[in-house]
Order: C-alpha cells, then structure tokens, then sequence
C-alpha cells in the first residue's frame, strides 16, 4: 500500500503522516478546519527540520512534498489505506467511519484506526465492511518508537491483518504485536495499572515519587520511573485510559485512585501544565 491516507493531524496523525512520506509513501492528511490543516503542517514542517538536523532525513522539503494537509474528507478516496487519528471519542469516531464507508472507492481499502481504548468492532460494525476495519496503534512520538499494535476486531478478516503487517513492518519499518480488540490491548493494559499502582504507593505516603521512580530506574533498569512516565503521558490520559480499562474488565487493579483524580480535577496533568507529579520549568 503506497497511498495513505490520515484523518486528524494532531499528535499522532502527524506522526503516523510522517513516518509514511519518510518511508516513500503518498500521504493525505485531513483535518477539521483551516485553523487545524496549518497547525498539523507546522507540526510536520518543525519534527522534519529536526530529522534533517539529526541527518534521519536526507531533505524535509522533499518529503514534505509527499504531504497533502486538506480539510475535505473526499481527499481520502483513493487512498488503499486510511487511518483513523482524530480526538479519542466513540461518537465522533462512529460517525467518521461511516462517513469513510461513503467516501473511500476502493473495495480493497483498509480503514484503520488508532483509538488507545475503543472497541474496533464499535467502528467497524457501522461500516459495510467491517471484515477491512483494524487497530493500526502506534506509539507516541511516532517517528521515534518501533511499536505497532495490530488490532483485529471478530470481524477482521486474516487479510486485512496481514496486509496491514506488510504495511507498517515492510512499508513503515515498525515492528508490529497482535492484540485482541479488548481495552488496553497489551502495553495499555500492562502499564497503566503498573503506574497507578505507582501513585497508590506514593499517595499512601509509602514512599517519595523521586524514591519510587529512581527504585524502578536503578534497580529494574526501566529508562524512566512510572511517575515520570504518567507525567509525560499527561495524567488526564492515564485516567482515561484507566479508566476505559475499568470499565471493561472492573477489576480494582485498573481504578484510578483519588489522587489522580484530584490532580487531573486541578489541571495538574504532567508536563503539558508544568506541574504533576514534578515541576516542570
Ligand atoms: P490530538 O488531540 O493531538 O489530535 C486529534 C486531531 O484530530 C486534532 O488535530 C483535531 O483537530 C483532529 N480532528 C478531530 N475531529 C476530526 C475530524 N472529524 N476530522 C478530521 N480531524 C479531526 O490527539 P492525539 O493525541 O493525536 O490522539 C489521536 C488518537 O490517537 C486518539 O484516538 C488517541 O487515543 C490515539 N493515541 C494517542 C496516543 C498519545 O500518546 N497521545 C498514543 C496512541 C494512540
């Protein structure tokens, strides 16, 4: 598949766009106003003048070339492959599938979605093909980590999973895990409850968020603490993401606890406030 398509150039659609042009591919982004299509281009124009920088891109300008930012939805016709990357709401989320179904003219399409916790079977049931709707979950920053979450919902069929491994190991070079279409998948559902029982631990006063995050730095070679961790994730992210898990399976593990809420209610949510669990400058 060499024609992508992206809906939603925020954080990781213009990831999940850049890492296709710098793999070659022909790259539509759509996104929901004027405003947003500049914003997703600057985002893109600024990660790739830090990839020519560093040398991981012979020339920005050649693969920003690859790039199309509009702001019409028939942009993504033609595309053989379209994911899905815009705000993490099943409303919203239901209702651009349907919209993709009408759209996208390639009875061989793959329409792709990045959602972190809502059920793929929920998008693709609105389709009238569901058998072509899969998780494609990347990973934040996209350009940087090698994970890609492959997600068949019951209804999936085996070769929309396995084109879509082509595409994002031989296409994109990622390295791809398969899931099954439950909340969390598998790194979700592993770290999320791994950080809260972080704060649980901190909240009870056990020990010091530096203490707790130099333990698991130290002595379990993790390259950050979980509480370093829940900052740069934002912490209203780990609680929804908390709390789609509990939601799902409500087993105690997975509840957030009340300092998480009370810090999220504050607006304290990590380094994009400057404040969480430590003080950003
Ligand atoms: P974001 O808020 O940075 O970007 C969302 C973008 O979608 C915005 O630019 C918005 O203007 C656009 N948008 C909203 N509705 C649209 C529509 N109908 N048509 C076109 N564009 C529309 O969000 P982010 O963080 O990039 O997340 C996107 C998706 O990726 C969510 O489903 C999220 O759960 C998932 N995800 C997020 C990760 C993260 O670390 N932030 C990691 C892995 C997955």
């Amino acid at each position: 598949m060499k024609n992508v398509g992206v809906v939603g150039g925020g954080l990781m659609g213009s990831g999940i766009a850049e890492v296709s042009a710098r793999a070659g591919q022909d790259v539509v982004v759509v996104e929901s106003s004027e405003e947003a299509a500049k914003a997703a281009l600057g985002r893109l124009e600024r990660s790739l003048e830090r990839a020519e920088a560093k040398g991981k891109v012979a020339s920005a300008a050649e693969v920003l070339d690859r790039i199309r930012v509009v702001t019409d939805l028939d942009a993504v016709a033609d595309r053989e492959v379209v994911v899905e990357a815009i705000v993490e709401d099943e409303a919203a989320k239901v209702a651009l599938f349907r919209q993709l179904d009408a759209v996208v003219t390639d009875p061989d399409a793959i329409l792709a979605s990045n959602t972190s916790s809502i059920p793929i079977m929920k998008l693709g049931v609105v389709t009238s093909r569901p058998t072509q709707v899969v998780g494609i979950h990347f990973f934040n920053p996209v350009p940087v980590l090698q994970l890609v979450e492959l997600v068949p919902s019951l209804l999936t069929s085996r070769e929309t999973t396995e084109r879509s491994r082509a595409w994002v190991e031989q296409g994109l070079g990622k390295q791809a895990i398969d899931c099954q279409d439950r909340a969390g998948f598998v790194v979700n559902a592993l770290l999320i409850p791994f950080i809260l029982s972080a704060i649980r631990m901190f909240e009870s006063g056990f020990a010091s968020a530096e203490d707790i995050d130099r333990g698991l730095v130290l002595g379990a070679a993790h390259p950050q603490g979980p509480l370093a961790l829940a900052d740069l994730i934002g912490l209203d992210t780990t609680k929804a993401v908390a709390e789609s898990l509990y939601e799902e399976f409500k087993e105690p593990l997975y509840a957030a606890p009340p300092l998480l809420q009370r810090m999220v209610d504050a607006g304290l949510l990590g380094r994009k406030t400057g404040r969480g669990f430590y003080t950003y400058a």
